[in-house]
């Protein structure tokens, strides 16, 4: 007898909603937001442009958004002197979105998503929800990617796609350029047979949510678009600019490749108000990056503490660190939420991860987490990690 008389769809059977706990705590560093909200001065631009939006909300917005692609394109220009045209930029409401999109264009029945664990949980639902199969290759010991496992996979499975993060949720690990490089190559070809019999390529997407926290010289690999028509680069407003409110992300990619997206997207899928909100975000990037060097200086001070609690940190180019071993990884996060400080259960056995927060909240951080060590015994740095 089943449960419920609706014709839930086979394989969502058993299926709980995604999503991190939302709990109104003083100290919130469990979903890798910013911890600054938005100037006196943003807001007012907001509101403006929010307003003259409004004025013309008995019109559907413009579906193709280009005065916001155009802006995208110059922040990119600026952020990682990647040069695009407004037609190589796509967006959406969250890169949460932007790559449903990418499995829905290349993804299927019949097809797969290949994906290097651990990783951002979402990316199975994006499988899920389009019908893909969802393969999975386990990273190193230390989180990077083992490029000729990766490579040999490629070349059996042959994926529709190939999804990563750089730098990586929960890990904090970024893709150095040689091992995009060598993904990108390997994915030449090497994609499902085309209905009339002709190759493909796999399309590699390369989830940048947080990369404006990587470290100096650490690359994007906006900079491989130009030689490669089967790479997406996906970004967000969520994180660096301080924005998750907005449901904003977009990514780069080859105009043929955008075009494919604009095919699956609905119409009129980014509202006239997120397009305005989004358009005078963009005109504050300079405030919001002075945010992002400070963020980035807490989180290297983050890693130094908790190593010399003798605890492992995993190097980080995000706003957040992986970090543990601990024996109940549970009871320590429940201690520090006693203590009024979120955090995120996630990742390896034993580990956990914390978002990077202002100065006061890391602080808080510490003060719950020397607690909660003098009362949970960590088990101490695992011999195979670095120290
Ligand atoms: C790796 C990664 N990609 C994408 C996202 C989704 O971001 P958005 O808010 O743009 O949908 C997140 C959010 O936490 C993430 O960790």
């Amino acid at each position: 007898m089943p449960v419920s008389s609706l014709p839930i769809r086979p394989g969502l059977e058993g299926e709980t909603p995604y999503g991190a706990p939302e709990l109104d705590v003083p100290v919130r560093l469990n979903v890798n937001e910013s911890p600054y909200a938005p100037s006196g001065a943003i807001i007012a631009d907001i509101a403006d442009a929010v307003a003259r939006a409004a004025s013309g909300l008995n019109r559907y917005p413009d579906r193709d958004f280009p005065a916001l692609r155009q802006a995208l394109a110059d922040y990119l220009a600026v952020e990682s002197s990647a040069r695009l045209g407004a037609d190589q930029i796509w967006a959406a409401n969250g890169s949460n979105e932007v790559m449903l999109h990418l499995l829905q264009a290349f993804g299927g029945p019949g097809r797969a998503c290949l994906s290097l664990t651990p990783t951002y949980s979402m990316y199975p639902e994006y499988a899920r929800d389009t019908l893909t199969e969802y393969v999975t290759i386990p990273r190193r010991e230390d989180f990077t990617i083992d490029v000729d496992a990766t490579a040999a996979v490629i070349a059996e499975r042959q994926p529709a796609v190939l999804i990563t993060a750089s730098p990586n949720n929960p890990t904090g690990t970024a893709l150095p350029l040689a091992a995009a490089r060598a993904l990108l190559e390997a994915a030449r070809g090497n994609g499902p047979t085309a209905a009339d019999g002709s190759p493909t390529d796999c399309v590699v997407v390369i989830d940048e949510a947080y990369a404006e926290f990587r470290r100096p010289g650490v690359p994007s690999a906006l900079e491989l678009l130009e030689s490669n028509p089967h790479l997406a680069v996906s970004r967000t407003m969520s994180k660096a600019f301080g924005a998750a409110g907005l449901r904003l992300g977009y990514l780069a990619a080859s105009r043929e490749l955008v075009d494919m997206l604009r095919v699956v997207r609905l119409p009129y899928h980014l509202s006239a108000i997120t397009q305005a909100a989004a358009l005078a975000a963009l005109a504050h990037r300079e405030e919001l990056m002075g945010q992002v060097a400070s963020l980035r200086e807490e989180r290297d001070c983050l890693v130094a503490w908790l190593r010399s609690q003798g605890l492992t940190a995993h190097e980080s180019d995000a706003n957040f660190v992986l970090f543990g071993p601990f024996a109940d990884r549970h009871r320590v996060w429940q201690d520090l939420l006693d203590d009024g400080v979120l955090i995120r259960v996630v990742g390896p056995e034993g580990f956990l991860r914390a978002s990077v927060g202002t100065p006061e909240e890391m602080a808080a951080f510490r003060a719950a987490l020397t607690k909660a060590l003098s009362g949970a015994r960590a088990v101490g740095p695992d011999p195979q990690e670095p120290a």
